[in-house]
C-alpha cells in the first residue's frame, strides 16, 4: 500500500463553529491513494513544543479547484486531502494557526481503512447503511459515505454531539445519505440528548429490516452503538481513534484487546485499524493506549 511523507502546504485552513477547523493541504501524491477510513499523521513544521505528529482520518479528496470527486473521477486528478478538526489540546491549537502557503508535515495514507472486499458485501446484505457518529467522529465518515453513494446504497446518518456547533461537516454529507438524524445533547439541535437513542428507536421500529452499522465517535458513544448493534444482530464497523505514538505501527502504543489469545490478542489502531468488526474488539478490555504524551 503507498504511503508518502512528505512536506505539503496548506491551500486553505477554513475556521468553524467550535473550534473547528477544515484544512485543505495539496497532497498531490498521497490524495489519489486514499481509501475510505484511512488516516494521516499531521506535524506542523518549525515547531519544536509539539513533536508527535497527530493523526486525523481523512476527510475528504478532492480534484485541484476543489471539485468534487465523482464516480468518473480520474483518481490522478485527486490532489486535495482534507482533514476536518477540533482543538483540544497543544498539537491542534497550533494546527489552528496554520495559514494558506504554510507548510505541513504528511504522512498518509495510513491504515486499512474501511475494507471494501469485506464491508461492500455486508451492505449488499442490508437495507440500508446507518452511519453513527459522535463530534468530531464524523470525519472518518464521509469518504466511505461517498464510496458507498457511487454505489447507490442506501444511507442514513445519525450524528450527534453536545451542541449545535460539534454537528459540522453536515452539508457534506446531504447529497450522499438519504435521511439525517440530528442529535444534541442540550437540544438545541435535532433531537435532545445523546444520538444513540433515536438509532435504538430506528432499530426498534424496523426489527424486520437488516442494517449495516458503520460508527466513530468517542467511546462511550461507540459502546452504546455496539450493544445496540449487539442487541438487534447487526454488524457494526468501527472507527477507533485511540491515541497513537507513530501512526506505522512501531511504537505499538495503540494497541486494542481483541479476540484470541497469546500475541493475537492485541491489535495496532494504526495499522490493522482503525477500522475493525465490533464483534473482534475485546470491549471491556479495550483501553486508549498506553498514554502516550509528548
Ligand atoms: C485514527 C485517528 C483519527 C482521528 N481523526 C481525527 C479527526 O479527523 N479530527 C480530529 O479533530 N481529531 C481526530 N483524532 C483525534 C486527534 O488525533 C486528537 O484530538 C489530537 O491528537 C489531539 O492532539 P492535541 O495535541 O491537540 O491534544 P493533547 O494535548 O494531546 O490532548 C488534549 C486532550 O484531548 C484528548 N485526546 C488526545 N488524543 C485523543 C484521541 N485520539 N481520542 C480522544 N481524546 C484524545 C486528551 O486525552 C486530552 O484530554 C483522530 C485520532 C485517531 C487515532
Ligand atoms: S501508533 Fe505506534 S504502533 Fe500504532
Amino acid at each position: 500500500m503507498a504511503m508518502f511523507d512528505e512536506t505539503v502546504s496548506v491551500i486553505e485552513n477554513r475556521p468553524l463553529p467550535g473550534g473547528h477547523f477544515l484544512l485543505s493541504l495539496d497532497a498531490p501524491r498521497q490524495a489519489p491513494n486514499v481509501r475510505p477510513g484511512q488516516f494521516a499523521m499531521v506535524r506542523a513544521l518549525g515547531r519544536s513544543d509539539v513533536l508527535l505528529r497527530r493523526p486525523m482520518s481523512i476527510f475528504d479528496v478532492q480534484a485541484h479547484g476543489g471539485g468534487r470527486a465523482g464516480s468518473n473521477r480520474k483518481e490522478s486528478a485527486l490532489r486535495i486531502l482534507q482533514l476536518l478538526f477540533k482543538i483540544v489540546g497543544r498539537g491542534t491549537r497550533v494546527m489552528a494557526d496554520l495559514k494558506s502557503g504554510d507548510k505541513v508535515g504528511l504522512l498518509a495514507p495510513l491504515g486499512h481503512g474501511f475494507f471494501e472486499e469485506e464491508y461492500l458485501p455486508r451492505a449488499h446484505e442490508s437495507d440500508e447503511v446507518l452511519h453513527v457518529a459522535g463530534g468530531i467522529g464524523i470525519a472518518a465518515l464521509l469518504l466511505p459515505a461517498k464510496q458507498l453513494a457511487e454505489a447507490r446504497f442506501k444511507q442514513r446518518l445519525f450524528f450527534g454531539g453536545r451542541t449545535k456547533d460539534d454537528l459540522v461537516g453536515i452539508n457534506e454529507f446531504k447529497p450522499v445519505v438519504s435521511a439525517m438524524l440530528l442529535a444534541t445533547e442540550n437540544g438545541a439541535m435535532g433531537y435532545r440528548g445523546y444520538v444513540t437513542r433515536p438509532l435504538e428507536d430506528y432499530l426498534t421500529k424496523h426489527t424486520n429490516k437488516k442494517f449495516l452499522l458503520m460508527a466513530c465517535g468517542p467511546s462511550a458513544m461507540l459502546r452504546a452503538t455496539v450493544e445496540l448493534a449487539k442487541r438487534f444482530r447487526h454488524p457494526c464497523l468501527v472507527s477507533m481513534e485511540n491515541r497513537m505514538g507513530c501512526g506505522v505501527g512501531v511504537c505499538l502504543g495503540c494497541s486494542i484487546r481483541v479476540q484470541g489469545s497469546g500475541h493475537e490478542a492485541y491489535q495496532r489502531v494504526c495499522t490493522e485499524g482503525p477500522v475493525f468488526w465490533s464483534d473482534k474488539i475485546v470491549w471491556d478490555a479495550e483501553s486508549s493506549g498506553l498514554g502516550i504524551r509528548d
